[in-house]
């Protein structure tokens, strides 16, 4: 079965793993590599706060760091994400592009590997953070920009996208809006995101882990933030009431860890696995720090007993969803 496909079926457990003595999960954890990055001096006065560093444009608007910690789990991320849709970057049924704008680019590698393969579009990715490496090619822009202010392009868009935006914007309706109103007449939109609420189909979940007290504390602190944890399911509806047509939406089971049986799934889990053990921190830290008054120690000490349950899960067959909407603004009839 290829990742993609059969998104309704319940997702096969390997036997063998489930003899593993979990060294396999911590292996894998420890095959990572670095990443160099480049900046620009205005917007990169980036606070550090408990041992992580984040944006400085639009100070406080964005939980999660910009460091080279996460900007590595980002990348791990993105190939993780890619290989799940099959090896493509999106799923929007088209390919003749001008313009591309690809929101809260992060490490920016989305946009770079757009431009590579639409060498005669160009691709303007925004962030709030200037961590975008500087060898790009001549197609591919980054802009420090917020998404949540009101939008100021000249000229109307083929293609706008979003991934990942979990945790991060605090208006979604209004974001898709504003992404219907700078597409032109035919542009399609493709919004791919998270439900991070862990399931497992065989009732393995254990409700009074660490894992689950650490899901339920991330889902509260960041609504009181503002800020939206899990938009996947809500996309469909958003993107309809924008006023987009032919709007398609696909779910997709990505497990946590190698316990699937299919070879595909189980590379799929082992890369999330590898990006969930690095991402529990870099979602937690600031908001319960700054949502729940919790103390730096506090917050590391959850986030290791997570990591030890995620790493050496026998019986939990974990996993969560990802949503992929896309659609088209309506053509101008002539
Ligand atoms: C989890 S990362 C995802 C990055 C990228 N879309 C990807 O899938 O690899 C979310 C990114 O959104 C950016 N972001 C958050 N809020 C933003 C805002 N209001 N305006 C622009 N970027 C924002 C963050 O700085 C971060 O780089």
């Amino acid at each position: 079965m290829s990742a993609a496909a059969g998104d309704a079926e319940p997702v096969e457990v390997d036997p063998q793993v489930l003899n593993d003595d979990g060294s396999s999960f911590a292996d894998f954890f420890e095959q990572r590599s670095s990443y160099t990055t480049s900046c620009s001096p205005s917007v990169t006065r980036y606070p550090l706060e408990n041992g992580r560093r984040y944006h400085a444009f639009k100070h406080g608007s964005y939980p999660l760091p910009n460091d080279e910690r996460e900007q590595e789990r980002l990348n791990m991320a993105h190939h993780m994400l890619r290989k799940a849709l099959g090896d493509r970057l999106f799923l929007a049924p088209c390919d003749k592009f001008h313009r591309v704008l690809d929101i809260g680019t992060g490490t920016g590698i989305w946009s770079i590997e757009m431009g590579d393969l639409y060498p005669q579009a160009e691709v303007l990715g925004n962030d709030l953070s200037p961590v975008q490496p500087t060898w790009v090619p001549p197609n591919v822009k980054f802009e420090v920009d917020d998404i949540e202010s009101r939008w100021a392009f000249g000229i109307p868009f083929d293609f706008v996208f979003s991934r990942a935006l979990s945790c991060a914007i605090s208006d979604w309706p209004r974001l898709v809006k504003q992404a219907y109103s700078n597409l032109r007449p035919g542009g399609w939109v493709e919004f791919q995101d998270f439900d991070i609420e862990y399931y497992a189909e065989d009732g393995s979940y254990d409700q009074s882990s660490n894992t689950a007290k650490h899901t339920r504390l991330l889902l509260e602190s960041a609504r009181k933030a503002g800020k939206e944890p899990c938009p996947g399911p809500k996309l469909e509806g958003w993107v309809r009431d924008a006023g987009f047509k032919n709007v398609t939406h696909r779910k997709i089971k990505l497990p946590i860890g190698p316990w699937p049986k299919d070879e595909c799934q189980k590379d799929l889990g082992n890369f999330n696995l590898t990006q969930t053990l690095e991402g529990i921190e870099a979602y937690s830290m600031r908001l319960f720090t700054s949502e729940l008054r919790w103390e730096q120690e506090e917050v590391e000490v959850l986030c290791a007993k997570v990591r030890a349950e995620l790493k050496h899960q026998k019986s939990a067959n974990l996993m969560y969803d990802f949503h992929v909407v896309y659609g088209q603004k309506p053509k101008l009839i002539s």
